[in-house]
């Protein structure tokens, strides 16, 4: 694949973090907030990938915890740019959670978040056209672009 590309493919980022008892609750499990903190950092390298500008987050989609994850196991972050607009990108982020010993795996979370690139003064600055190479991709990005149209409404509803 050329590198000039710019496929979700190519802005897919793995990262991989073991949970620490600093990571966890009282209940032995990770934080909700360390774990999104973990998904905007892996949805940042993505969306830079993507467009090789520096990048903010504007939104994060609603969130569901699906299960706990207990310190030890390794948690398993898989980014990915899903749409991109003018703007703006669309990132979804995977989150595994792996025993360590038995490795088996079982998705914990899933996350929608929007990155916007910005220049040195912090104005939104346009994107490369994301290129999809497959009918799953395209779709995918279909309902990216009625998830946009929510958010901001939901945005000019909210505005205070
Ligand atoms: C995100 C930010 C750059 C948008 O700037 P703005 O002046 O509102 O600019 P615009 O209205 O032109 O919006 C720019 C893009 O952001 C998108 N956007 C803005 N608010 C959004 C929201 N709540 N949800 C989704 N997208 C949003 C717009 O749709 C637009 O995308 P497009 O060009 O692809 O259509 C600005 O609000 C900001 O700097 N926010 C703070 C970011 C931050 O500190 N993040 C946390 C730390 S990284």
């Amino acid at each position: 694949m050329s590198p000039t590309r710019r496929t979700p493919a190519a802005s897919r980022v793995v990262m991989t973090e073991i949970v620490l008892p600093a990571d966890t609750n009282n209940y032995g499990t990770i934080f909700g907030g360390r774990l999104l903190a973990l998904a905007d950092k892996c949805a940042a390298v993505a969306a830079i990938r993507h467009c090789r500008q520096p990048v903010v987050t504007a939104s994060f989609d609603r969130v569901d915890f699906l299960r706990p994850v207990k310190s030890r196991y390794f948690v398993i972050l898989t980014g990915e740019v899903t749409a991109t607009f003018r703007t703006s990108m669309e990132i979804q982020v995977t989150v595994e959670a792996e025993h360590p010993e038995r490795g088996e795996r079982e998705t914990t979370c899933l996350a929608r978040i929007t990155m916007v690139a910005i220049d040195e003064h912090g104005r939104p600055v346009t994107v490369p056209p994301l290129e999809c190479d497959t009918e799953d991709e395209r779709r995918r990005a279909e309902r990216a672009a009625e998830r946009r149209r929510q958010r901001l409404e939901r945005r000019d509803l909210e505005a205070f």
